[in-house]
């Protein structure tokens, strides 16, 4: 923790900060205190997952793109114990570790629903980990293989480009509790995904998304909609607003 509060003091102090800004953004749904106790539970989740990729052959070097680092995805994990969703919807599986952390956040909280749109394997030919010659999942297996048996029950998993198979998905589930974005990084993909889950996304919802940093569809989708955003890491989130109460 020390080396990377030196390498990254911005994102180190966004982490620091993160239970006191995500209790903000969800009203006060969890206190900063339950979060950050939320992101400690979840480090088990985090020693499975690096125990698991371990055993899969990963190449050295090779990056499995994906939340499962000490921080990033005992965020995902916190931000679902506090909400308490009844419908998740993800884009972006590869091994499965965002998939991995909302599971296991649903089954402690005793309800929930996942729902997952990805590529086929070897079918993601422009992402960066194409043109780096890396593949995002590990060799031999397939999307989320990283999610154990005993969670798979309330999850479903839709393969297929996000740009055909979100509407589909949304036609079948137009009411969700908290979208998160994880697919593809183009300022396109992104803010299709955006203006696609938003309309869907109930009073109260939470919409996040990984890698914000990389253009600027976040920032404008939330510029353009007047919301609140917290900046985690490479994690945007922002929330739709409850009605006012009379
Ligand atoms: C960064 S990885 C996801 C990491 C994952 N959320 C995790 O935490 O481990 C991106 C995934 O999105 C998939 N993907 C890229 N473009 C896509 C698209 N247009 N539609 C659906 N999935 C896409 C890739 O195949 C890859 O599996």
């Amino acid at each position: 923790m020390v080396w990377f509060a030196l390498r990254h003091p911005r994102q180190a102090w966004q982490f620091l900060r993160a239970p006191s800004a995500l209790s903000h953004l969800l009203g006060g749904l969890a206190a900063p205190a339950e979060i950050k106790g939320w992101m400690r539970e979840a480090g088990a989740v985090t020693q499975e997952i690096n125990r698991r990729l371990h055993e899969a052959s990963w190449k050295p070097g090779q990056s499995s793109g994906s939340t499962d680092s000490q921080d990033r995805g005992p965020v995902l994990y916190a931000v679902t114990r506090a909400l308490r969703p009844t419908v998740v919807l993800e884009t972006g599986v590869a091994n499965g570790s965002s998939t991995y952390y909302f599971l296991s956040a649903m089954k402690a909280n005793g309800k929930g629903t996942l729902h997952s749109i990805d590529l086929p394997p070897g079918t993601d030919t422009t992402s960066e980990y194409h043109k780096a010659d890396m593949t995002a999942i590990a060799q031999g297996h397939g999307s989320g293989w990283l999610v154990p048996a005993e969670l798979r029950a309330p999850w479903t998993l839709h393969l297929g480009d996000t740009r055909k198979v979100l509407p589909k998905v949304l036609e079948s589930t137009p009411k969700l509790d908290l979208f998160f974005h994880d697919s593809e990084h183009t300022y396109e993909a992104m803010t299709f995904e955006f203006n696609s889950a938003w309309p869907c996304l109930q009073p109260g919802g939470v919409l996040g998304s990984d890698d914000v940093g990389w253009n600027r569809s976040f920032f404008d989708f939330v510029a353009a909609n007047h919301l609140p955003t917290v900046r985690v890491g490479g994690f945007g989130w922002t929330r739709k607003p409850l009605p006012l109460k009379v």
